[in-house]
């Protein structure tokens, strides 16, 4: 068996020696409140069901839960609209129910981080509120980014920015005297105004924010639109021959990925090390490259940013080899662990992106040929689980959930859908609540149906479906897990040695172990590496040869 080292595999790194850090090789659990669990039979989600479903996560076996906001929200963008950010929204609970989830939570030794969204509030935060009420000249204005209309009556928008939703990024407000007024930013939904990050008063109250939840005892962060928050100065047209204007993919983007982010990350990273217990950032930053993510996990700022890179690869040998290269190569020099990532609440789940053909994107909206989606995304969780670094699962992907593609309209609620950014709504499919079990009112998600329909065919996906079924999806993430923790380097380090192998399929060496994942549509034959730990299909051994099926990941132990 001829071995070729990749330029990766290097000696034990910082990374290997701060091994005792629990973040570096962690697998975060996503749960998205309004879909996980309903306790009270209102068909929406809440943090009493999250609270009765821990231990299911515990036996699944992952070290923390990342929970979407479940704060005081209008919900004109399922909670990441935030009027209150030190209250829990009625819908999901009280203050009191969250200090029980995470008292819960560390009982089970599991982690729990929370949502930030420090990039816009809801237009019913008080200071939003006050600022309108108050008027032009308000210094509640200030907070936020209010400006005059261009035009001879100031009623077109002060720039050409567009907000990601679709449609301009500025709306204009009616002022108290019934008169058209000022205009206000907000690279979101007209009811998420971006804050000013210039002013004073914003940084001040988000520090106050992360200690509020630091002492409710919560073990880190994920922050939203972590690439957003600072603007470049005198907010310049896009495709402006601006200096400051940096690069977004292949726009230009004046909003995103500013230099001046980073020292609201050094300050907050001085605020988190004064709490015991290793608590963590988690960065939800949209860079053009992994190289620019890695700004955001210097030392001194984020511990972990997601792979957003890695999420839109496809399922392909060449595409995923390289970009798990790129993104090593990309952390090592600060020193932050990779993060892996296939599904989250924002894209089509991996089980349908990977039923449809590869360059549609992450945003699908056909079923596609389901048998292949799913024998694929099991062999891309394997192979995700099997990468030096932290990985995140997305709720209902440990049971192989597709995406509803078929949603009535009449149900949908993402903000998207109706501002028709040519997006049309894609993210309510991935949102829909979990089954837990064959029968009962929403597959045992609550008692009272659920806030988005499920399809009658989740009841052989349910929870209580697969539990104990050998070769199902859930008892394929849980063996995997388990053997993740079972194999002390699995999540350790920052290199891959890479094998020689056929076209189509990846093989890497780490140690003791080895991870063959064949990406093609035709069975191949790979040398046997030793014993199977585990595989996402049936392999067949003869003569120290390995016949892997086609679109199958395979875990190997020399020992
Ligand atoms: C992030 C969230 C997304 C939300 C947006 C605005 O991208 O993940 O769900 O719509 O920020 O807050």
């Amino acid at each position: 068996m001829s071995q070729q080292h990749s330029a990766l595999a290097s000696a034990p790194t910082p990374a290997q020696a701060k091994r005792g850090d629990w973040w570096r090789d962690a697998v975060i659990y996503q749960v998205y409140p309004r879909s996980f669990a309903d306790s009270n039979g209102d068909g929406m989600g809440d943090l009493e069901g999250i609270r009765s479903r821990l231990p299911y996560l515990r036996d699944l076996g992952v070290d923390a839960v990342w929970l979407s906001p479940f704060y005081a929200s209008p919900q004109a963008d399922a909670g990441y609209d935030v009027a209150d950010y030190r209250a829990v929204d009625p819908m999901f609970g009280n203050l009191l129910d969250a200090d029980a989830l995470i008292r819960d939570a560390h009982e089970l030794s599991l982690r729990i981080i929370v949502d930030l969204v420090p990039n816009h509030s809801s237009d019913q935060h008080e200071w939003f509120k006050r600022a309108l009420r108050e008027g032009p000249g308000s210094p509640l204005r200030d907070r936020y980014h209010f400006r005059p209309g261009k035009g001879e009556h100031g009623e077109l928008p002060p720039n050409n920015w567009e907000s990601i939703f679709g449609g301009p990024a500025w709306t204009r407000v009616t002022e108290p005297d019934g008169t058209p007024g000022e205009w206000y930013l907000h690279l979101f939904a007209p009811e998420q105004p971006d804050f000013n990050w210039e002013h004073p008063a914003v940084g001040d109250e988000f520090r106050s924010i992360l200690r509020f939840w630091l002492d409710m005892g919560v073990d880190g962060f994920r922050i939203d639109v972590a690439h957003g928050m600072v603007k470049a100065e005198g907010l310049p047209d896009i495709g402006g021959d601006g200096d400051q204007l940096k690069l977004l993919g292949n726009d230009v983007m004046p909003f995103f990925d500013q230099d001046g982010v980073h020292d609201i990350y050094r300050q907050w990273r001085l605020i988190l090390d004064e709490y015991a217990g290793e608590r963590i950032f988690v960065a939800e930053a949209w860079t053009p490259t992994v190289a620019r993510t890695a700004n955001y996990v210097r030392p001194d700022e984020l511990h972990q940013a997601f792979n957003f890179q890695y999420l839109g690869t496809h399922w392909d040998a060449e595409e995923l080899r390289k970009v798990v290269d790129l993104t090593l190569e990309a952390m090592r020099p600060v020193g932050a662990p990779a993060t892996w990532v296939l599904s989250n609440h924002d894209v089509t789940r991996h089980a349908t992106r990977f039923a449809n053909p590869a360059g549609l994107g992450t945003q699908i909206r056909t079923a596609g040929d389901r048998a292949l989606g799913l024998r694929r995304a099991r062999a891309a969780t394997l192979l995700m689980l099997a990468l030096p670094g932290s990985a995140y699962i997305y709720q209902g992907e440990e049971l192989g959930l597709p995406d509803v593609v078929d949603l009535p309209d009449e149900v949908r609620q993402d903000p998207a859908y109706f501002r028709g950014a040519g997006q049309d709504g894609f993210r309510d499919g991935c949102r829909v609540p979990i089954p837990w079990t064959r029968e009962g009112s929403s597959y045992g998600f609550g008692t009272g149906g659920s806030w988005l329909p499920q399809p009658a065919e989740w009841a052989d996906l349910s929870v209580e479906a697969q539990t104990g079924v050998a070769g199902s999806t859930l008892e394929l993430y849980r063996w995997a897990l388990a053997v993740r923790r079972a194999e002390p380097d699995l999540g350790a380090g920052d290199s891959v040695a890479w094998l020689r192998a056929p076209e189509g399929v990846l093989a890497f060496r780490r140690g003791e172990f080895v991870c063959v994942a064949n990406t093609t549509g035709e069975s191949v034959t790979t040398p046997a590496y030793g014993r199977v730990l585990l595989a996402s299909g049936e392999v067949a051994e003869v003569d120290g040869d390995a016949k892997i099926p086609a679109d199958t990941t395979v875990w190997w132990t020399t020992a």
